[in-house]
């Protein structure tokens, strides 16, 4: 296998606290040094003077669409636009079709990974067998494959003694109850945010307490229960602050922010965007600002792209009844950058929330770079200036509400496991 230097670059690895500008030189699929002016006898040289150097990024909330909805998105076109955006682990849900409630769907989708993957895949499983909501799969034979979480991702779990004994099923195998928080009935109709973009447009609104109140009796059940609870897409004022108080008190609660939310508002639908509608919706400024503010004070664990692609013909379409979802694999990591730049976090800080953060809410064995370690390293020119442009995505669906924006920052390099999964140009 080749041996890499990675040379000159800036070196940040928030789990080992690492901000140095150093050398890393990869052999044999691991990281065999890290240090200064490293011997490249022998060795792909690459140049990282004014870029930076990380762990390979780390997604913990991805929809790769396979097996059965191969049409959006699968394994392979999935992972290359994991590679692309800097991504070297991605977590995939398990709302694929048939759902992955079990070891067949699970060892399916890790065979195709080893085959046609770009990237790490670790697979969620469901909470419920078929995302029903009515009884718990096998968690622990899912353990056995190497499944770090479960979640009924996009179905909130309605049944409160259901998910207690989800919890309390999964805390012994010390498996991650991932939560999509919404309380359906308080959803009702609801299309997108409830607020005065929905009067305007016409459009049934959601309200925050859909959310709040869901996110409230999770936390709630994970304080009894003394499971691990880390709730998805966190998008109101109210549910941020439900987890800061719940951490407060010592709750197993972690959580996650999708770069949209902490981006857009209900704003953004305007025109009747499709591209605009996901599920939890886009919020008020307030939320936004609130969802930033949980980034900055450590209530926010992770950010993670709830990448969730969709045919064009689902988009297409009048906008209560297009699908939920964005993709968002490719643009991440210029939008976590802008909250560098922004002033709102550092960039080490920008770092961890996208490798020893998510791979921690999932305890995931990626996200830091160690001498030794598997050699999953993304190098990072945080000055590249790019356009969005839509139909160059390499993600197979093209539902992107940054269609033509301005971004700043982007992965050069991206190496899984000592192999160059991706370089730009
Ligand atoms: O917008 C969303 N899309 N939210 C979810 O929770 C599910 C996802 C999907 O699967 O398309």
């Amino acid at each position: 296998m080749a041996k890499i230097l990675i040379k000159g670059g800036r070196v940040i690895s928030p789990a080992q606290q690492l901000d140095d500008t150093c050398d890393i030189l990869i052999e044999n699929g691991k990281i065999s040094a890290i240090g200064k002016k490293l011997d490249s006898k022998g060795a792909e040289v690459i140049d990282a003077a004014d870029k930076v150097v990380t762990p390979g990024l780390v997604d913990i909330h991805v929809h790769l669409r396979d097996p059965g909805f191969e049409y959006k998105e699968d394994i392979a076109s999935g992972t290359l636009a994991a590679v692309t955006g800097g991504f070297t682990s991605v977590a995939c849900m398990p709302n694929t079709n048939p759902v992955n409630d079990n070891q067949a769907v699970t060892s399916f989708i890790l065979k195709k990974a080893a085959e046609d993957g770009h990237c790490r895949i670790f697979p969620i499983a469901s909470i419920t067998k078929g995302l029903e909501g009515e009884s718990l799969t096998e968690m622990g034979e899912l353990k056995e494959l190497g499944v770090y979480a479960v979640s009924d991702d996009g179905k909130p779990v309605s049944n409160p003694q259901l998910m207690r004994r989800a919890m309390e099923y999964a805390r012994p195998f010390g498996m991650t109850i991932i939560s999509h928080a919404e309380d359906l009935d308080l959803v009702g109709s609801g299309v997108m945010n409830d607020g005065p973009v929905a009067t305007e447009l016409g459009l049934k609104g959601i309200p925050w307490v859909a959310e709040d109140a869901a996110t409230a009796r999770e936390v709630m059940l994970a304080e009894f229960t003394g499971a691990h609870l880390h709730v998805a897409h966190v998008s109101t004022k109210g549910s941020i602050d439900i987890v800061r108080q719940a951490k407060k008190r010592g709750v197993a609660v972690t959580c996650e922010a999708a770069p949209h939310h902490f981006t857009l508002t209900d704003d953004a639908v305007r025109g009747y965007n499709t591209n605009a509608k996901m599920n939890p919706p886009l919020r008020s400024e307030e939320d936004r600002e609130a969802v930033r503010q949980g980034i900055a004070d450590g209530t926010v664990d992770a950010i993670a792209t709830d990448h969730a692609p969709h045919h064009i013909d689902e988009k297409n379409v009048e906008f209560a009844i297009a699908m939920n979802g964005i993709v968002g694999l490719e643009t991440a990591l210029p939008l976590t950058l802008k909250l560098v730049e922004e002033g709102l976090i550092d960039l080490p800080k920008a770092i961890a929330l996208l490798t020893n953060g998510p791979a921690d809410v999932l305890d995931l064995p990626v996200g830091q770079l160690e001498e030794g370690g598997d050699a999953d390293v993304t190098v990072i020119d945080p000055d590249f200036e790019w356009t969005v442009e839509t139909q160059k995505l390499v993600s197979k669906s093209k539902n992107t509400p940054f269609g033509d924006w301005q971004m700043k920052g982007a992965a050069v390099c991206t190496i899984v496991a000592g192999k160059i999964a991706y370089k730009r140009g």
